[in-house]
């Protein structure tokens, strides 16, 4: 027989359902003890989530565990229960939603699952679950101006779009000083301002006339060219605006201003991968060691940050090893100084698709394949940040 296995943000919450069910754990708080405790789990045991997680993030563990243990069996604890709920854990093959409030409930479905017959596992999973189709949210941060971070939005966006072969959007939240536009030599009848009269009701058609299409594969959301307008486009706008272009694009690369802005948190706050710009000077790297600090502060999981080095060939004597010192994690990419890269950007072409062979385009091409395309970013995905706003 399996065993229960209790996962939920809060302990007490997590401790509370694993008693109720006559249980004894093991109870996880955090995603990081579950993934580890997953490697050990047998497809015989269930997996119960707590009322804490919201639904996407419960969606994703489930992924997760699945990906792990596919005849592993997944209760689902809700405050509320609707029909869209109901329909997800469907198609997810969920044993069980029940409400928080239905102990006797949860006891029996536990009960039931964990006393299921053991062939009944690892079945072939029909369809992709919805978390394998959603596409990835991919930042490129610096809070520092003038570092690189539209340079390798762009070109990443081009790299990963492949002449086609992936669907990839760029979202310039540069809200008031976006330039994506400029160096993609686009020419937008509309912007991301169009979405503010929409409220809520931002749906795949409302996401298709805001996007202006690049080139095979690759289009772009860019900066409203009212100036003021960025004001009027509110943190909620962007998480739903971001929820809905990963149904429809493999990748969503967000290009940002230098700040902590809130429309740049929300960002954050739903990033599969939040890629770090620097250049080697002294202030670069004291802002950079201040943004590590403030993420890592903020709950952003270490595995979610990835730093590259731009200009990295400046012989300015900072050696790589004391980048990494400073931000205490390995440098990912590595892009090299070229006068090419600012005619590409007075262009309007990313080098990576008029050169690919260029050091640029190779230095950003291998960071998307180690990084991206390569890592998969598979697990450790969206654990919500302990705090999710800050101001600069
Ligand atoms: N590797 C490089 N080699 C030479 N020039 C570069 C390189 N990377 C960026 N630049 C140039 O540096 C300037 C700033 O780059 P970019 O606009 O990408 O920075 P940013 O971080 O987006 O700036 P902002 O914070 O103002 O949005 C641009 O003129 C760009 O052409
Ligand atoms: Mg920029």
């Amino acid at each position: 027989m399996g065993a229960a296995v209790f996962f939920d943000p809060h302990p007490p919450v997590g401790a509370a359902l694993c008693a109720q069910t006559g249980g004894t754990g093991p109870v996880f708080s955090d995603l990081d003890g579950l993934r580890a405790h997953l490697e050990r789990m047998s497809d015989e045991d269930t997996l119960v989530l707590g009322p804490d997680l919201d639904d996407r993030e419960a969606f994703d563990v489930a992924h997760l565990a699945r990906s792990h243990r596919p005849g592993v069996d997944l209760i689902l604890v809700r405050r509320e229960i609707t029909t869209t709920l109901l329909q997800e854990a469907l198609r997810t093959r969920m044993s069980a939603v029940v409400d928080h409030r239905d102990t006797l409930q949860l006891r029996a479905e536990v009960k039931r699952s964990l006393n299921r017959a053991p062939q009944r596992e690892t079945p072939a999973d029909p369809a992709p679950a919805p978390a394998a189709r959603r596409g990835r949210v991919l930042t490129v941060f610096s809070a520092k101006g003038g570092s690189g971070k539209t340079v390798l939005a762009v070109n990443l966006a081009a790299v990963l779009a492949d002449r086609g072969h992936r669907k990839v959007c760029i979202l310039d939240l540069d809200l008031a000083f976006g330039d994506v536009a400029i160096a993609m030599q686009l020419f937008p009848a509309h912007t991301i301002a169009d979405a503010v009269p929409l409220g809520g009701e931002i749906d795949s058609s409302a996401v298709a006339a805001m996007l202006t299409q690049h080139s095979a594969g690759l289009s772009a959301i860019v900066a409203p060219t009212e100036p003021g307008t960025a004001e009027s486009i509110r943190p909620q706008l962007i998480s739903h605006l971001l929820d809905v272009l990963r149904e429809e694009f493999d990748y969503v690369v967000v290009d940002t201003p230098p700040a902590f802005d809130d429309q740049v948190m929300a960002a954050l706050d739903v990033s599969d991968l939040i890629t770090l710009v620097v250049t080697p000077d002294v202030p670069a790297l004291k802002t950079l060691k201040i943004t590590v600090e403030t993420l890592i502060e903020l709950g952003y999981p270490r595995d979610r940050l990835r730093l590259v080095l731009n200009r990295s060939d400046s012989r300015v004597g900072i050696s790589h090893a004391e980048v990494e010192k400073t931000a205490v994690m390995p440098l990912s990419g590595l892009i090299p100084s070229s006068r090419d890269v600012p005619s590409s950007v007075n262009r309007g072409v990313p080098l990576v698709q008029d050169d690919p062979g260029h050091p640029v385009s190779l230095g950003i091409a291998q960071f998307a394949q180690d990084e991206v395309i390569g890592a998969g970013l598979a697990g450790g995905r969206r654990r919500p940040p302990r705090r999710r706003r800050f101001r600069r």
